[in-house]
């Protein structure tokens, strides 16, 4: 590696990812690898700086992981995170016992030292706990840099040997200057310059998906989100020509959508690759003919879409790679595995295990949603791509309750223009997680211009919400919720009623099914 780079050991605890992002903030390069990676690829490796991460074992149990006690010689500086400062402790000649009484959430740290890892942090500061164990007695050639009322040793460092540790989070928000510990670390530790940015993480992935792929062609399967797309660019970048995108217009998109996507990765776009639309409208209708229940309806566009996308794969033939535009959350929400399923989240990133590939391309693992922005907007991807709410992959036939038929797609799209366009023009959509309309499945009798009508109700959604697991409802200012339903009533033929959506989740979801 011949960037500046600070490795992550992983050791099996929640953040890990998080701390990577972290150091990426403090504009370092910073990479996650198993604890058991070995010294001799980290040697290879030449890292500027290591942190060992949290964990949930104990280091004195069975079935402790444990990495080499020769990395503390390597003469590159350590950062140990919880169990990691643990095992410092433990591999050192410390001690690590239950602690008498376990600490856990926001937690006030004495500074005793603050001539290294704490430089610049406040004598009192607030940080982010969660241990059973702790280190009853550092390491000889060790001095202890902060404690708590519970923790005798909350930070230790041997400053002329590099190493350091921390009990508690650096990583997490609720450690209030832990930004300042981590980049103290990274920068006057390590001595990292600190000149890393996103255009790098770009060029670096060109070129290791070009060494990786070689001659092979490549399939992805294109949505118009930010993820796909982003990792559509990249290896549009990467291999050209001999990468193919398979964008499927299942009829269920938002209003011009289809042509959007079409207009930047087609054939009139600035990338030079293979685009195949299929216009599969009418197959999705048919199939969704019918059929009421939401998880039913999930499992069928689900489904048709796999098998149009088989199709197009066959005709293409002998494609060697899969591209998927997987980011950090999903693979940390499919790692979940035991919650229940209150929706069976069809995702087109999340295609087969049916078509025969040689390998799953994922170029936006490692990142979150925050960064694969950053690096759509490194690639040029236009700006109304890349900071596009997301879009649910079975689109509006989750928007539509009841039966989807092509009249109720068209209704649902007109309204969510409408609505779509009004907050834009009023500029109240930052910091709204997602906005959208759907279509109930309620008509009601209405009158206009001294007529009865019997119409449909369009219900409109707003949410605040960082994570899509909880949501807020958003208070869209009156005067805009009002102008859009009058514009709907007036200009969408077959609604006479608007309503506004006013639960969070939970008890509601965001969508409707
Ligand atoms: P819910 O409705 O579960 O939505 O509160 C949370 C987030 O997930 C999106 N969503 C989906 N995304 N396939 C997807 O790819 C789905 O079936 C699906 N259902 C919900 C939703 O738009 C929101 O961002």
């Amino acid at each position: 590696m011949a960037r500046e780079t600070v490795i992550v050991l992983d050791f099996g605890g929640q953040y890990n990812q998080l701390i990577a992002r972290r150091v990426r903030e403090c504009n370092v390069y910073c990479e996650v690898h198993p604890y058991n990676i070995g010294l001799s690829r980290i040697r290879e490796m030449n890292p500027k700086g290591i942190i060992f991460t949290g964990g949930p074992n104990s280091v004195y149990g069975e079935g402790a992981v444990v990495c080499e006690k020769e990395i503390f010689d390597l003469g590159i500086p350590i950062l140990g995170i919880c169990y990691g400062s643990q095992l410092m402790a433990h591999l050192l000649g410390g001690k690590v016992t239950t602690a008498p009484v376990s600490e856990y959430g926001k937690t006030e740290v004495e500074i005793d030292d603050h001539a290294s890892l704490f430089a610049g942090v406040s004598d009192k500061t607030i940080c982010w706990m969660s241990h059973t164990d702790y280190i009853e007695k550092a390491p000889a050639d060790f001095t202890v840099t902060a404690h708590t009322q519970a923790c005798p040793v909350a930070a230790m460092e041997c400053r002329e040997r590099g190493l350091y540790a921390v009990q508690f989070h650096p990583e997490v928000m609720h450690t209030v200057e832990g930004m300042t510990m981590l980049r103290n670390f990274v920068i006057n530790i390590c001595g990292c310059a600190g000149d890393w940015k996103m255009d790098s993480f770009v060029e670096t992935t060109i070129q290791a998906i070009r060494d990786k792929v070689g001659k092979g062609k490549v399939l992805c399967a294109l949505s118009g989100g930010v993820d796909s797309s982003v990792a559509a660019v990249l290896l549009a970048k990467a291999v050209g020509r001999q990468l193919t995108c398979v964008f499927v217009d299942h009829g269920l998109l938002r209003k011009n959508e289809g042509d959007e996507v079409e207009a930047v990765f087609g054939p009139d776009g600035p990338y030079d690759l293979n685009f195949i639309r299929v216009n599969a409208q009418e197959r999705f209708y048919q199939k969704l003919a019918g059929v009421t229940e939401p998880e039913q309806k999930r499992k069928i566009i689900g489904e048709e879409f796999i098998r149009v996308f088989e199709e197009e794969a066959k005709k293409i033939g002998a494609v060697d790679f899969l591209v998927q535009g997987t980011i950090y959350p999903d693979v940390i929400e499919s790692g979940l595995g035991k919650s229940a399923v209150i929706k069976s989240h069809h995702n087109v990133g999340g295609l087969p295990d049916h078509v025969d590939f040689k390998e799953i391309i994922e170029p936006l693992r490692m990142l979150f949603k925050d960064e694969v922005r950053k690096a759509g907007l490194e690639l040029g991807i236009p700006e109304y791509l890349v900071f596009r709410q997301p879009f649910p992959g079975p689109g509006l036939g989750i928007r539509i309750i009841g039966e989807v038929t092509a009249e109720k797609v068209r209704i649902v799209q007109d309204a969510d223009y409408i609505y779509r366009e009004e907050i834009a023009n009023a500029g109240v959509d930052k910091g709204l997680g997602q906005y959208f309309a759907a279509l109930t499945n309620m008509r009601s009798v209405g009158v206009m211009g001294d007529e009865r009508t019997y119409d449909y109700a369009v219900a409109l959604r707003a949410v605040c919400t960082s994570d899509f697991m909880t949501a807020d409802c958003a208070q869209i200012p009156w005067d805009v919720l009002s102008k859009v339903a009058n514009r709907i009533v007036n200009e969408v033929k077959g609604v006479n009623r608007v309503l506004y959506d006013c639960t969070s989740k939970p008890p509601a979801t965001i969508e409707f099914e």
